[in-house]
């Protein structure tokens, strides 16, 4: 059975970055490029306030597994992240398979669940939150 999807926001005005912890993989891009927002070891550990609106867009670009989006006003990510463009799959040394695209996932039920962006597949096989990537890769010491 599918567990209930967790969402977070961190909200300044009308702009809110939303994570997606049950798909972070852990990659710690988001504290290398910006330490003054993310910090793990603060409680929020998003603080928005600190970077511009722009900075914030850029960086979240760059979280390659999709557990970080923004929405402006209550509405989602700009059409333009999240249009259909070619699938590239992409294989993460030491950790996930990454899909960029929009995709449909069946799983072995027979429950299909509607992906954007970007979505990150187990390859190590230690995932609690299979067939995608929790982040285990890293605890299990996984090469390949
Ligand atoms: S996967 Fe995204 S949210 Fe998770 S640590 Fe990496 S950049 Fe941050
Ligand atoms: S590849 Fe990340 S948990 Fe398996």
């Amino acid at each position: 059975m599918k567990e209930k999807e967790i969402i977070k926001k961190y909200r300044k005005d009308d702009f809110a970055i939303v994570w997606k912890p049950k798909l972070c993989i852990h990659s710690a891009i988001c504290v290398k490029e910006l330490p003054e927002v993310y910090n793990p070891n603060e409680k929020p550990w998003i603080k928005q306030e600190n970077a511009s609106v722009e900075a914030l867009k850029a960086q979240i670009a760059k979280c390659p597994s999709g557990a970080l989006a923004y929405e402006i006003e209550n509405q989602k990510q700009e059409k333009e992240d999240t249009a259909m463009e070619d699938t590239k799959v992409v294989l993460r040394k030491n950790g996930p398979l990454l899909v960029h695209g929009n995709l449909e996932v069946t799983d072995a039920e027979g429950n299909t669940e509607k992906k954007e962006r970007i979505t990150a597949f187990c390859r190590c096989g230690a995932s609690e939150n299979k067939p995608y990537c929790d982040g285990a890769h890293n605890s299990v010491g996984f090469e390949g």
